[in-house]
C-alpha cells in the first residue's frame, strides 16, 4: 500500500484528510504517525510557496509522498489582509474574539457589496522524484457585522455566506466540509494522486 506523510500536527484536520483521501488506497500519515519532528519556516509570499516549502522539506527528509496544505482568509476591503498571516494576525496567542472583533471595526461603514472575503487553502503534493503539484480551493463569502455561530474555529464566526443565510460557524463540521476550501483544496489534490 502507497504511504503518504500529509505534513501537519493537527489531529481535526487529519481525521477530515483521511475522511476525504479514503478512496486511495493509500495509508495516510501525520508527521506524528511518521515519527517526524520538523520546525520548519514558512517564509513564501503565496499559500502555494508556503505548502510547496513544507511538503518539498519533508519529502527531502523521509523519501516518501508528502502533501502539505497553508490557509488562511483574504479580505478585499483590507488589500487581500490577513491573507498568508490569518494565524499570527495581531500575534499568534491572540484570541480570536479579539482577532474578529478588529476585522469587523476596521470594515465599519463599508457597504454589503465591498464587504467580501475568501477562505484560501493551497495543498501541496511533493513526489521523491522532485515534483510538486499544487492545487487551490476557496469558499467565497462577506464579512459580517457580529460574531455568530459556535461551530468551526478562527475566523468562521465572521465569515457569512450569503447562499446559506448564516456564518461558516453555523455550519455541521460535514455542512462546511463539503463547501470549504479545505475540502475542495483536498479533493484536488486527490485527483493529482491517483
Ligand atoms: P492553516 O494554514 O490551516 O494552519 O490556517 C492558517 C489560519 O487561517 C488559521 O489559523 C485561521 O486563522 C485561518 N483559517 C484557515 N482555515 C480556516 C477556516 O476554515 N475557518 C476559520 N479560519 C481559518
Amino acid at each position: 500500500m502507497k504511504k503518504i506523510i500529509f505534513a501537519t500536527g493537527n489531529q481535526g484536520k487529519m481525521k477530515e484528510i483521511r475522511e476525504i483521501l479514503a478512496d486511495l488506497d493509500a495509508e495516510v500519515l501525520s508527521l506524528k504517525d511518521a515519527g517526524i519532528e520538523a520546525d520548519i519556516v514558512e517564509d513564501g509570499t503565496s499559500f502555494e510557496e508556503n505548502a510547496q516549502i513544507k511538503a518539498k522539506a519533508i519529502c527531502e527528509l523521509t523519501g516518501e509522498i508528502v502533501l502539505a496544505d497553508d490557509s488562511g482568509l483574504e479580505i478585499d476591503y483590507l488589500n487581500k489582509e490577513p491573507g498568508i498571516y490569518s494565524a499570527r494576525y495581531m500575534g499568534e496567542d491572540t484570541s480570536y474574539r479579539i482577532k474578529n472583533a478588529s476585522l469587523i471595526k476596521r470594515l465599519e461603514g463599508v457597504a454589503d457589496e465591498q464587504r467580501t472575503a475568501r477562505f484560501v487553502c493551497a495543498i501541496a503534493a511533493a513526489f521523491p522524484d522532485g515534483t510538486v503539484k499544487t492545487v487551490r480551493g476557496a469558499m467565497e463569502g462577506r464579512i459580517g457585522y457580529e460574531e455568530k455561530g459556535e461551530n468551526g474555529f478562527g475566523y468562521d464566526p465572521i465569515f457569512y455566506l450569503p447562499e446559506y443565510g448564516c456564518t461558516s460557524a453555523e455550519l455541521s463540521m460535514e455542512e462546511k466540509n463539503k463547501i470549504s476550501h479545505r475540502g475542495k483544496a483536498l479533493r484536488a489534490i486527490k485527483d493529482e494522486l491517483r
